[in-house]
């Protein structure tokens, strides 16, 4: 609920398409979910990095990162975790209307709040949501933070996958196999998304 009445939207003269006319580039919202482990944040600043070397604006948001500042005061409750993707999703909004490719690297465990962030962009199709695609087993066997191990002691309550859910994209618009392909092979793939949509030019 808003507590901010009395307030009046300020139409920018600068408009978003100004913008990607200026960066001769689309701008959205590429949505990476997926279990702790699975390589979000891995592909999300892989992608970034081939971006900028085809001279794209990007920037990524990713999960750890941003429960030191702007998430901080949240935790892993259902509750907190939708207001968690509630903030990102109009930070990422934010990114889109300046012209930016956001990249957001959250887990993101509930179909409702993806679908939420769905609805706040301008247009549908600025949300893309990635499915990063990879086994528990395997998330618990690379295990690289450790986190898995503490979880199945019962160290840390309420762990996606072990003692919280994670609920699959049905529809997705793009699914990586980050569980068993190359890193290289799952940027090309979303690049060639990115192209195939016009988002960003081909080579
Ligand atoms: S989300 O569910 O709200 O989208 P987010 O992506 O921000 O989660 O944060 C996930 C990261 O927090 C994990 O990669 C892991 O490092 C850490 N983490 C700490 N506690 C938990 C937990 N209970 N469940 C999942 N991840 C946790």
């Amino acid at each position: 609920m808003s507590k901010s009445s009395n307030t009046v939207w300020h139409q920018a003269t600068i408009t978003r398409s100004n913008r990607e006319q200026l960066n001769r580039h689309g701008s959205a919202i590429l949505w990476f979910t997926g279990l702790s482990g699975s390589g979000k944040s891995t592909l999300a600043h892989a992608v970034e990095d081939e971006l900028y070397r085809r001279g794209c604006r990007t920037t990524v948001l990713d999960g750890d990162n941003v429960r030191h500042g702007l998430c901080g005061d949240l935790g892993f409750s259902e509750i907190d975790r939708t207001e968690n993707i509630r903030r990102i999703g109009q930070v990422a909004t934010l990114f889109v209307d300046a012209g930016v490719i956001v990249l957001t690297a959250f887990i993101s465990p509930f179909r409702i709040d993806r679908e939420r962030v769905r609805m706040m962009v301008e247009r549908a199709e600025d949300f893309i949501e990635i499915f990063c695609d990879c086994p528990l087993e395997v998330c618990e066997q690379r295990d690289v933070k450790g986190l898995y191990q503490r979880a199945r002691k019962g160290e840390i309550a309420d762990f996606t996958g072990i003692s919280s859910p994670y609920e699959q994209p049905e529809k997705p618009d793009l699914v990586i196999d980050t569980g068993h392909q190359e890193l290289s092979a799952c940027v090309s793939e979303v690049i060639s998304y990115l192209q195939q949509r016009k988002l960003i030019p081909a080579l």
